[in-house]
């Protein structure tokens, strides 16, 4: 007879949701609650985005994104619980929030050579450890097998009005319109996914909501 395979060590707890819905703030909290990694795997998109740019590559030229790619060195890591990204060792910091950023990361983000670099980046997390992620298409491509998978969601005035408290410049509807619309791994309610609305939440009561929603789904939450 031959034995069971053991079976993997680490687990993955999906986030996804438009932009400015809550999702990162929530994976954030979730992880820190749990003891969990936070990998923001919309950062990822957006150092690349942001590489494109200092090139001078027309983020337009998928030919020319994907020789990018062959080029240069992506580290992924963690400091302390929060996800890291570089490239080529050079961290981008805040510029990755920026407004010329916001403007063309949906653009790269619907390039498969992309996508495929960074899915594989993404799934390497788990050889290390259990983490919350938080992006897209987390639960649909990304860990489509996890059990553990919220969308989240909120008003689009309200994600608006989210955006502005930050400062930011970011046409967040035509951001998720593109997110949405393309055919490389767009924004949709994964299957087995359960919806979290955050418009009217607090941060609070939004992750014990999220708690809840996960003990549901079968994770076993210590209390505290
Ligand atoms: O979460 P964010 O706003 O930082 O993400 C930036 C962009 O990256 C978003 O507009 C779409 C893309 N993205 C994606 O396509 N898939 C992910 N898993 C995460 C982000």
């Amino acid at each position: 007879m031959t034995p069971n395979p053991s079976p993997a060590p680490h687990f993955a707890i999906a986030i996804d949701g438009p932009a400015a819905s809550g999702k990162s703030t929530l994976a954030r909290l979730l992880a820190m609650r749990l003891g969990l990694i936070m990998v923001n795997s919309g950062a990822m998109y957006r150092a690349i985005t942001w590489k494109v740019l200092q090139e001078n590559i027309d983020p337009q030229d998928a030919g020319a994104v994907a020789g990018l790619l062959d080029r240069i060195a992506i580290q992924c890591g963690c400091d302390g619980m929060m996800s890291t990204i570089a490239i080529d060792g050079i961290d981008p910091g805040d510029e990755l929030r920026g407004e010329a950023i916001n403007g063309n990361v949906s653009v790269i983000a619907a390039i498969p050579a992309v996508r495929e670099k960074l899915i594989d980046l993404q799934r390497g997390y788990l050889a290390h450890a259990s983490i919350v992620m938080e992006g897209r298409d987390i639960g649909s491509v990304v860990f489509p097998d996890t059990p553990y998978k919220i969308y989240v969601d909120a008003d689009e005035e309200v994600r608006a009005a989210r955006r502005g408290d930050e400062g930011q410049i970011d046409s967040i509807a035509q951001r998720d319109a593109a997110d949405s619309k393309r055919t490389a791994a767009p924004l949709v309610v994964a299957a087995g996914a359960v919806i979290l609305d955050t418009s009217h939440h607090t941060i609070e009561s939004g992750v014990a909501a999220a708690l809840e929603i996960l003990k549901q789904q079968g994770l076993a939450i210590i209390a505290g």
